[in-house]
């Protein structure tokens, strides 16, 4: 297969760039169709791509205050998000130490410590041991020699824009983080803060969150989210044909893919009494772009002027997806004032996700197909698609 693009500018003006396809379509899906509902296949991800390095989690607004404590599953390993006393995210693996049963499998809110109910061993915030009852059958609440070895077993785990990402890779010699396991996160980080340097992140608020539970592979909803060629057709309320035809490819880094609307979000201002404040400060070039990426392989982030949206997931099964979309916008833009502006914002971009939802339920039931396995993407509109599937690929080793 050659490796390069017949136009790099379209006849609009915006940029194709070269990847992994062809400009003859070949009939041979980058990926098997049977990655999209195999067992084998979904265990081999859960491994070689959810926990191999950095993956979004959960929110740090799911701990909002401390002694929140909120289970998760990534890579199909329980894990606990913590905020403690000194107002620190932590992430520890979800697994008692005495004989290993989940902490808990609900969101709690503890006062000062989270005990195991099978023997009451409980644990400080920073996952420390703190008692173990009758451990040597008297009446003690002592803990033993070498507890300090037997404090939940933490997890590499770190915040940025609202979100908590964890690394099952990287070795957590505490919990807390070191100085090696924030400077792999920003490194991974990198290409995109550099692209968004004008947004202040610490601003950013909720506005409000939804979860989508569909019967759907994950590299469906990644696939779909990076294919900015469906927007005229099934979502027409985002504006002229014209406006989804503008969009640009943009790849920042392997794991970092997406594209941009430079003029997406034209005139959206005159259709509202007031717009919402800026996330920092914008530049007038970018007032108007729409930046959509998927930073690998979990958190597919949309960035306007006025608005991030989040949707980070949970790969739960071969065919089952848990989105978890959020909406955040400047902490200004929080009260009474903006409540309109905010939910006309808010039902739009859930009205959008929600039109993706049959599209997404007939791409997985075509997969049955033998035909799925002679897919053609094209050159024009999917090269970063194939970017995305040659990396799932080369991680895999399908
Ligand atoms: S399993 Fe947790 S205290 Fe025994
Ligand atoms: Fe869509």
């Amino acid at each position: 297969m050659t490796t390069h693009s017949p136009n790099p500018v379209t006849a609009t003006g915006n940029q194709v760039l070269p990847g992994p396809l062809s400009s003859d379509t070949t009939g041979h899906a980058l990926i098997p169709a049977r990655a999209y509902s195999g067992l084998a296949e979904y265990a081999l991800e859960q491994e070689r791509i959810f926990s191999s390095g950095w993956v979004w989690a959960g929110y740090a607004h799911w701990v909002d205050e401390p002694g929140m404590v909120h289970p998760v599953d990534i890579g199909g390993k329980p894990l606990l998000i913590i905020r403690g006393d000194d107002d620190q995210i932590r992430v520890f693996h979800n697994s008692c130490r005495h004989r290993g049963m989940a902490m808990t499998d609900e969101p709690v809110k503890v006062r000062k410590r989270i005990q195991c109910a099978y023997h009451c061993w409980s644990y400080n915030l920073d996952g420390s041991l703190h008692a173990t009852p009758y451990f040597t059958r008297e009446r003690t609440r002592a803990v033993p020699d070498g507890a300090e070895h037997l404090g939940l077993l933490p997890v590499a785990g770190q915040v940025w824009a609202g979100m908590v990402f964890v690394n099952l890779a990287l070795e957590s010699a505490e919990a807390g983080g070191t100085d090696q396991i924030d400077a792999d996160f920003a490194a991974m980080l990198a290409p995109i803060l550099a692209r968004w340097d004008h947004v202040d992140f610490n601003r950013i608020h909720l506005a409000e969150e939804r979860r989508f539970d569909i019967a759907v592979n994950w590299k469906l909803v990644v696939e779909n989210f990076l294919d900015f060629y469906h927007l005229p057709f099934i979502h027409p309320q985002v504006g002229p044909v014209s406006a989804s035809l503008d969009v640009d490819d943009v790849r920042l880094a392997d794991h970092i893919l997406g594209g941009c609307y430079p003029h997406g979000a034209a005139g959206k201002a005159a259709k509202t009494d007031e717009a919402l404040p800026f996330l920092g400060d914008v530049p007038p070039a970018r007032t108007e772009s729409q930046d959509i990426f998927c930073v690998f392989p979990n958190a597919l982030l949309f960035l306007e002027a006025d608005w991030f949206q989040v949707i980070g997931f949970d790969a739960a099964g071969p065919e089952r997806t848990v989105e978890h979309m959020a909406v955040f916008v400047d902490e200004t833009a929080t009260g009474e004032r903006f409540s309109t502006e905010r939910k006309r914002l808010t039902d739009i971009l859930f009205e959008v996700n929600e039109q993706d939802m049959p599209i997404l339920h007939k791409l997985q039931s075509g997969r049955r197909s033998p035909a799925a396995d002679r897919t053609n993407l094209v050159t024009h509109w999917d090269q970063i698609t194939a970017m995305f599937q040659k990396l799932v690929s080369a991680k895999v080793g399908y």
